[in-house]
């Protein structure tokens, strides 16, 4: 079986290039699923209902999110609806909406958030256990999508899991990382898939914002980049129908022009 999992795709730049690149690399890889990071589809900040279903045309099966999930309200009334193909991190605490998890398609998917210059959220080592001690998801194929900026943290979870998921990979940082291996038990592991999104930017937004912000120190309202030089960075993941396990990844990216 062939998972992509998609970095952070950012605002409607972003979204083109998903739209341009993504049907024919499901066909010319051979994909059989499509994770994408979606909590910067609407406009850098959150998503909305709109925007997930039209990355779910393009060919995502499933939308992971992370610390801008909570953006648009848009969303929020959506989370609760076991039919609404979006996660958001399993270890928020649990009165917020939404789950953390979902073992409906033919792999199981978890999104966590890591807590290190993230914010204050429960442990997602702890989270993970917890999941994987009732047998959660036996039988399929296992993603993680860890959301955390700190490398450190990233492969650190990476340790934890191997053996007991087909895939963790990183996102948050929109920064895609050169480290894709197997690790020694059979998990696959990236520490960032990176972004979709304008290349002459900062992290997919203008820099004339986000660059004033360093100079100044007083922060302005980011906009996307929305054309342009783009790059859509992605990972494949090989995985072994019988085992679980993951035989292969690799990095898939692409710059195109919009
Ligand atoms: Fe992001
Ligand atoms: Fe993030």
């Amino acid at each position: 079986m062939r998972i992509l999992m998609v970095g952070d795709v950012v605002g409607s730049g972003g979204r083109r290039t998903v739209k341009k690149v993504l049907p024919r690399l499901r066909h010319d890889l051979d994909l059989d699923f499509v994770i994408l990071q979606g909590e910067n589809l609407a406009g850098g900040f959150g998503l909305t209902v709109e925007t997930v279903y039209e990355m779910i045309e393009a060919g995502a099966d499933i939308i992971t999110t992370g610390n801008h999930v909570w953006d648009k309200q848009d969303v929020l009334r959506k989370l609760d609806d076991p039919q609404f193909p979006v996660l958001r991190p399993l270890n928020y605490p649990a009165a917020n909406p939404g789950r953390g998890a979902s073992s409906d398609g033919p792999v199981a998917v978890v999104n966590l958030i890591g807590r290190v210059w993230v914010g204050e959220f429960d442990s997602p080592f702890a989270a993970i256990d917890d999941l994987l001690a009732g047998g959660w998801g036996r039988g399929k194929p296992i993603a993680v999508d860890l959301h955390a900026e700190a490398t450190s943290e990233k492969i650190a979870m990476g340790w934890h899991l191997d053996g007991r998921v087909a895939v963790l990979a990183g996102t948050h940082t929109h920064v895609a990382t050169a480290d894709c291996r197997i690790l020694p038990g059979g998990t696959a592991y990236v520490t960032d898939l990176g972004m979709v999104g304008g290349m002459d930017s900062v992290i997919g937004m203008h820099t004339e914002e986000a660059l004033g912000r360093f100079l100044t120190g007083v922060g302005r309202r980011f906009r996307p980049v929305e054309s342009g030089p783009m790059r859509f960075n992605s990972v494949m993941i090989e995985i072994d129908d019988d085992s679980g396990r993951a035989v292969a990844i690799e990095r898939v990216d692409r710059e195109i022009e919009l």
